[in-house]
C-alpha cells in the first residue's frame, strides 16, 4: 500500500504549518540541558549536528575532534539515541596550551553528557588527536574536526582522519571564517576541492567524499 501523501513530502507539511515532528519535538525537550553546556557553537547548528547524525545509517561510527564540556558532542549523540550509532570523542579534555587556558574538564564533560542520559553513546578517547590518530584504523562515517584551531593542527587532523572516511561519507569543519584562518584555509585550499556537494551551516562547512 502506498501513502497518500509521501513521507518526505508530510514532514515539509508540518514544518510549513509549523507542527514539529516528532524529531523536532526531542531536541527541543533536550535543548534547555544542551543549552546549558558551555561551547562554541553558532545558533543553527546545534540543530544541523543533531539532525545529521540523526540521517546517518543505525551502526555508523562519527569522529568528533575537539569536544570541550560536550554541548557539540551532546548535538551527536542525540541523534544517536535508540541505535547503534557511536560518538568517538578525541580530546585532550585539557585545551591546548597556544589557545585554550582551561584545564582538565573530562569530569564535567562526563556530567553533561550522563545529565541528558547520552554518555552511553560516547566514546572518550583522551589525547591529542595526533596521538589518537597513531592507533585509529577504523572506518568514520561524520568526521567533525573542531580540535585546535592552529593551520597546521587542522591540517594534520584532515589528512590524518580523511583516509578513514568511508567513499560518500561526511566531513565538517567549525569555524571556516576569515577569523579563524587555520580552518578557514584548510577548508579552502585542502578539504573542500576534495569533497563534493559542500555547504555551510553558518560557519560549519561540510562536504562528501
Ligand atoms: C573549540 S573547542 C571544541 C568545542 C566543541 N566542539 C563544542 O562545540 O562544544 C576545541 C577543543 O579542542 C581541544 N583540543 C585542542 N587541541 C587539541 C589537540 N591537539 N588534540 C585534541 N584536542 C585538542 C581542546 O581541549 C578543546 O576542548
Amino acid at each position: 500500500m502506498t501513502w497518500p501523501i509521501p513521507i518526505r513530502r508530510l514532514r515539509s507539511l508540518l514544518q510549513s504549518l509549523h507542527i514539529p515532528t516528532s524529531r523536532r519535538r526531542r531536541f527541543q525537550r533536550s535543548w534547555p540541558d544542551i543549552d546549558s553546556i558551555e561551547g562554541y557553537l553558532v545558533p543553527g547548528q546545534e540543530w544541523w549536528l543533531y539532525e545529521t547524525a540523526y540521517k546517518l545509517h543505525p551502526q555508523a561510527q562519527i569522529v568528533e575532534i575537539g569536544s570541550f564540556k560536550g554541548r557539540s558532542t551532546a548535538c551527536l549523540a542525540l541523534g544517536c539515541v535508540g541505535s547503534q550509532k557511536s560518538v568517538y570523542c578525541i580530546d585532550t579534555f585539557n585545551g591546548n596550551d597556544s589557545d585554550f587556558g582551561e584545564r582538565a574538564f573530562f569530569g564535567e564533560f562526563r556530567k553533561n553528557l550522563e545529565r541528558l542520559n547520552l554518555f552511553q553513546y560516547v566514546r572518550p578517547l583522551v589525547g591529542t588527536s595526533r596521538e589518537i590518530a597513531e592507533r585509529w584504523n577504523s572506518p568514520i562515517d561524520f568526521l567533525f574536526i573542531d580540535g585546535s584551531h592552529q593551520y597546521g593542527d587542522v591540517l594534520s587532523d584532515f589528512d590524518t582522519y580523511f583516509p578513514h572516511v568511508r567513499d560518500g561519507g561526511l566531513v565538517a569543519l567549525h569555524d571556516v571564517t576569515p577569523n579563524w584562518p587555520g580552518p578557514f584555509a584548510v577548508w579552502n585550499d585542502v578539504a573542500r576541492p576534495r569533497l563534493r556537494n559542500t555547504g555551510q551551516c553558518t560557519t560549519l562547512a561540510f562536504g562528501f567524499k
